[in-house]
């Protein structure tokens, strides 16, 4: 039995709870405590589980639950998400600013100035004032629908408030969805500790998080918005940017708060210097500022370029690059023993963001650009977790700086490191390196290869060091008590990490052989052998030979993999892999006129967005068909794919001659 009572007091906490996720999240002026909050919350939940008919679209339990996806539908944008042109200097803005006075015959323009945010453009729809689809700008025409994503975010208003201007029919409303540098932090500190790869910036850990298929990931992260931008709109009008900045506002957006209403250019290139200065005390990243005419008539006359509108503008910031001093250059020893020189440096906020290290890549590298410990260098962090040394200011030069030499011995296990003829690389080629084996035990366990959850970088570290796992063939035998007194293991993580490897044990041959780490063996390589060979026996029998007689292989990796099975050493590690459990079956076997399909054998490169499948789906599909699927494109590809908006790839297939087939043809010939 319902009564009105009950769908009062839902309607009541629905309302309640909305209005203090703005309170503290758009606001950041909370109204109650966070328990209290909790409570609320709590309480709405049960009466909804209870009375499913009293959810509604926009109560604040609807920001969490929805079932994953399997794939992203695709939206068109009612009006195109167009891009920004950039001006780098004064001089341009005041270009930009002379060419629109003469354009509109006015003497005198005012603009509305925002910071530019960094991170991953996103338009919501609002119908009759609820929101009911959030999409990716996309290419600009055609978006990913995260609607389900986007209700996560606490400062997404689920329902625009009512003390905003009358509700229009039709809102799309424009954004930047971002992640502070604070929630930057915590998310890959979480990450680092699980063993996960990390996010490169914010921007790319903004735009990983927004395109999860199960919410609850999304839900997870720290993800904000600020709105600055329309799309199509039904039942009001907006005669400024400025205005409609406010109408949002009013509506319960979060609004930058550094925006700058109806003001002169030159006041425009004043801000732009107190933004610089305001840049580093921020709690999110920017890369510029943006500059728009504020009148709506005045934007509609000047009207827009094929990307760009010539009423708005970006005045972007200087890359980010500090000169800081090298104190000292190190050696890391990676997974296939190649010594990789990384530089330390006097730690310096590059953008922001504190640095300690840059990698050096080789030892040609260090050479080329003349590298020396002592040396004052010039770093950027262009979007890479590990920033790079641009170049070195030779003027700062004292003659005490001392020119680095890659070691002979590998400064893990010490033993003679080997330069390999042709390559840039110098490798420690001692099996048995600590500094490798680790590196290979986590490639063994990734989630590529035999996928063991809760077995992370730390982890197998301290397994290595205490002697528990020296070979591939030890994981199988741990015992939860060999793992109880490591740190941060507790008996029921050590359990839990029991029944994970146990669960890993059953392994298709293609991954078995990738969890290898055979040199040069990626993916690609791993899947051709376990469909040429069938078993583990097979593949250890063949010749270096049968393996170079494979479609799509070539000599170095066939080279690397024959010289692999016949080593002693491993074929003694395989044996005991296989002996303690391990059951290797092959999911990829030939199947009976497989052999005949278009792909087979050649080799394909993808490129542009598809719309019937992610591109991840596409490789697996041509690689099931026996294709191989590579980057780039070169006079050796059979096919590139072109899907929309396909770019520079698509130009170079042109030029070399390749067939480009698009998506239709593609499908075609896939299912045939
Ligand atoms: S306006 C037609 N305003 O910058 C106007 N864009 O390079 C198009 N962005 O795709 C965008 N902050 O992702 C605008 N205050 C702001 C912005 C902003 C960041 C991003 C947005 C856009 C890109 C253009």
């Amino acid at each position: 039995m319902m009564d009105d009572k009950i769908t009062n007091r839902v309607r009541q906490l629905q309302t309640a709870l909305n209005e203090h996720s703005y309170y503290y999240h758009v606001l950041d002026d909370p109204k109650i405590s966070d328990a209290e909050y909790d409570r609320l919350l709590h309480e709405l939940k049960g009466l909804e589980e209870k009375y499913p008919q009293l959810v509604t679209q926009d109560s604040p339990t609807r920001r969490i639950g929805a079932p994953p996806l399997s794939a992203f539908e695709q939206a068109e944008h009612a009006i195109p998400m167009l891009s920004l042109d950039n001006a780098f200097s004064d001089q341009d803005i005041l270009d930009f600013d002379a060419r629109i006075r003469k354009n509109t015959g006015k003497d005198a323009i005012q603009y509305t100035v925002e910071p530019k945010l960094d991170g991953v453009a996103v338009e919501l729809r609002y119908e009759n004032g609820v929101l009911v689809q959030a999409a990716t700008r996309g290419d600009g025409f055609v978006g990913e629908v995260i609607t389900a994503n986007v209700r996560t975010i606490r400062s997404v208003p689920l329902r625009l408030r009512t003390d905003g201007p009358l509700c229009p029919d039709l809102l799309e409303v424009r954004g930047e969805v971002f992640i502070s540098r604070k929630g930057f932090q915590q998310l890959n500190d979480k990450r680092l500790a699980k063993g996960e790869p990390l996010f490169a910036n914010p921007r790319n850990a903004a735009a990983g998080s927004l395109r999860q298929l199960d919410s609850a990931v999304t839900a997870s992260r720290p993800l904000d918005i600020f709105m600055y931008g329309r799309g199509q709109v039904q039942g009001v009008a907006f005669d400024t940017q400025s205005g409609f900045l406010d109408a949002l506002a009013a509506w319960g957006f979060a609004v930058n708060p550094l925006t700058q209403k109806q003001i002169a250019i030159t006041t425009a290139l004043t801000f732009y210097r107190r933004l610089m200065d305001l840049r580093p005390n921020l709690s999110y990243e920017i890369d510029g500022m943006v500059i728009k005419v504020d009148q709506v008539d005045l934007q509609q006359a000047l009207g827009e370029k094929i990307k760009s509108p010539r009423w708005a503008i970006a005045y972007k910031f200087a890359a980010v690059e500090e000169v800081t001093r090298i104190n000292d250059i190190l050696v890391q020893v990676g997974r296939t023993g190649t010594l990789t020189p990384v530089a330390v440096l006097e730690p310096v906020k590059v953008g922001g963001v504190m640095v300690s290290r840059a990698t050096l890549h080789n030892s040609d590298e260090i050479k080329k650009k003349d590298i020396r410990i002592g040396d004052q260098a010039l770093v950027t962090r262009a979007g890479d977790v590990i920033p790079k040394v641009v170049k070195i200011m030779a003027s700062a030069r004292t003659g005490k700086e001392q020119i680095f030499e890659m070691p002979s011995h590998c400064p893990v296990c010490g033993s003679k490191v080997l330069r390999l003829e042709d390559e840039a690389a110098v490798k420690c080629i001692n099996a048995a390196c600590q500094a490798q084996r680790k590196e290979r035990i986590r490639h063994f366990v990734s989630k590529k290869g035999f996928d063991i959850d809760g077995l992370g970088k730390k982890l197998v570290e301290q397994l290595v060091d205490e002697g528990l796992l020296s070979s591939f063939a030890d994981l199988f035998s741990l015992k939860k008590e060999q793992l109880i007194p490591l740190d941060r293991m507790a008996e029921k993580s050590a359990q839990n990490l029991v029944t994970a490897i146990d669960k890993a044990r059953q392994i298709p041959l293609h991954r078995f052989i990738f969890a290898l780490g055979i040199d040069h063996t990626g993916e690609n390589a791993a899947r051709l052998l376990a469909k040429a060979f069938d078993t583990l026996d097979g593949l250890m029998a063949a010749e270096e030979a049968d393996i170079e007689q494979i479609h799509g292989m070539g000599t170095i990796t066939a080279k690397a993999i024959a010289t692999f099975f016949d080593s002693p050493e491993n074929q003694a590690v395989l044996q005991k892999i296989t002996d303690s459990g391990v059951v290797i079956t092959n999911t990829l076997a030939e199947q009976p006129g497989e052999k005949d399909h278009v792909f087979a054998g050649k080799t394909l490169v993808l490129t542009g967005t598809l719309s019937a499948m992610t591109r991840s789906e596409a490789k697996k599909a041509l690689m099931d068909a026996g294709a191989n699927v590579t980057g780039s494109v070169s006079s050796k590809t059979d096919f590139l794919v072109a899907g929309k908006d396909a770019g520079s790839k698509l130009n170079k297939a042109r030029t070399l001659n390749v067939p480009v087939l698009d998506e239709d043809r593609f499908l075609e010939m896939l299912g045939s």
